[in-house]
């Protein structure tokens, strides 16, 4: 890849997000990546209010831009080409990001290029793991370097999103198998909520799980509760998931015994339960998918994939079957979203691009336009 500065922007949801990443001898670097949270101001509504995080994403920007630029100690004339989150994701927000980018193209002489969120989430593979920036961040799991090759299997688990994505080469993406309903990281917020134990859900389901590891890891043979959810689609022939069934199931269960909703022990042993059934569903059918499609990397991608259990587990299965797979997981400083991911994915799109393809996103400033529903090509 060629040498580069690119300055990148992701609002699909309540992450306000930029970064600049610098592209040298082919390595992709993190010169400085900010990500403002809204976790507070949703929490209240248990969920994300799209306007308000589109309000939040407005007030973020001149701030977040200006610390940005002063912390890579990089001037505008550095910058080569801007990115942005152009879709899938609540309208609002990226409306808030595409325009933003957009004045930015504009005001600096920029070429601009949008970038899908999910594409975003599998490249954050691909960030330098030795990039300076993140060394506080760095992951709980060891790992031992990874190379990734084609073609990949990437298993894409976020808030929005459950796939499994197999690229025989780079930007190519052929969704093999999905969510027919929930996502998987849905699901975890919508058991948090179920339970009232906070949101996100993801991070409170995953910790409450961990206590009844150790407790269990404490030579107690079975659970008290002996609580049992489905695997649902596990016996399936295709690579699908399904998720909602798996969410009532936790309902059904709070429902008989609402007298314990307020026992630490029986939460705990709720979401270890469900979390352990997400994990093997999904770790089932990546391993189903690259019995057919024989992968050289399986990858991992996505909010859930900060998931301690599943980076664990599949990690496992796959050395236990089929040990000749690599196995890549990104930085847990890059599962959730951020402005990095996008910025790695416009590194190899620019690098696609034809001179004339180049010279027309100069004028991206008139052209890009924000897409919900964006599919991934
Ligand atoms: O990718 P992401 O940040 O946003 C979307 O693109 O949706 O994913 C957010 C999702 C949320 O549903 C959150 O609860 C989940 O990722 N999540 C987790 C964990 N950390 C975040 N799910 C399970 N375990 C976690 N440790
Ligand atoms: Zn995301």
């Amino acid at each position: 890849m060629s040498n580069k500065i690119i300055l990148s922007i992701e609002t699909s949801c309540d992450d306000t997000a930029i970064s600049i990443l610098s592209c040298k001898e082919s390595k992709l670097n993190i010169l400085t990546s900010k990500v403002s949270s809204q976790i507070k101001l949703h929490a209240k509504w248990g969920g994300v209010v799209p306007n308000l995080a589109a309000r939040e994403h407005l007030k973020n920007f001149p701030k977040l831009i200006k610390l940005a630029l002063d912390e890579a100690k990089v001037s505008i004339d550095q910058i080569d080409f801007i990115a942005v989150t152009s879709g899938p994701g609540l309208i609002p927000a990226l409306l808030v990001g595409v325009n933003y980018a957009k004045t930015l193209s504009y005001l600096w002489e920029k070429p601009l290029i949008g970038i899908h969120h999910i594409e975003g989430h599998i490249y954050a593979n691909f960030v330098d793991e030795n990039s300076k920036f993140k060394i506080q961040n760095s992951t709980q799991i060891q790992r031992k370097k990874c190379k990734i090759m084609f073609p990949i299997l990437a298993l894409v688990v976020s808030g929005g999103h459950t796939q499994l994505v197999l690229m025989k080469n780079h930007l190519q993406y052929e969704i093999v198998g999905q969510t027919l309903d929930d996502a998987v990281g849905e699901a975890f917020d919508k058991v948090a909520r179920i339970l009232g134990i906070g949101y996100p859900g993801g991070p409170a389901v995953a910790l409450r799980a961990s206590q009844v590891k150790s407790q269990k890891s404490k030579a107690i043979q079975d659970t008290k509760y002996n609580i049992k959810f489905p695997r649902p689609m596990l016996h399936k022939k295709n690579f699908n998931f399904s998720f909602s069934g798996l969410k009532t199931a936790v309902l059904y269960e709070t429902k008989k015994h609402p007298e314990l909703l307020k026992n630490k022990e029986y939460i705990a042993e709720i979401c270890h339960e469900f979390q352990q059934a997400c994990v093997e569903v999904l770790i089932a059918k990546t391993l189903k998918a690259a019995e057919q499609f024989n992968p050289k990397t399986i990858l991992l991608a996505g909010g859930v994939s900060a998931n301690t259990e599943l980076r664990k587990q599949l990690g496992e299965a796959i050395q236990k079957s089929i040990p000749n797979t690599s196995y890549k997981i990104p930085d847990t400083s890059l599962t959730g979203d951020n402005a990095t991911m996008i910025g790695a994915a416009a590194a190899f799109r620019w690098e696609k691009m034809t001179a004339k393809q180049k010279k027309e996103a100069l004028l991206g400033w008139k052209m890009l336009q924000a897409n919900a529903n964006l599919k991934m090509n």
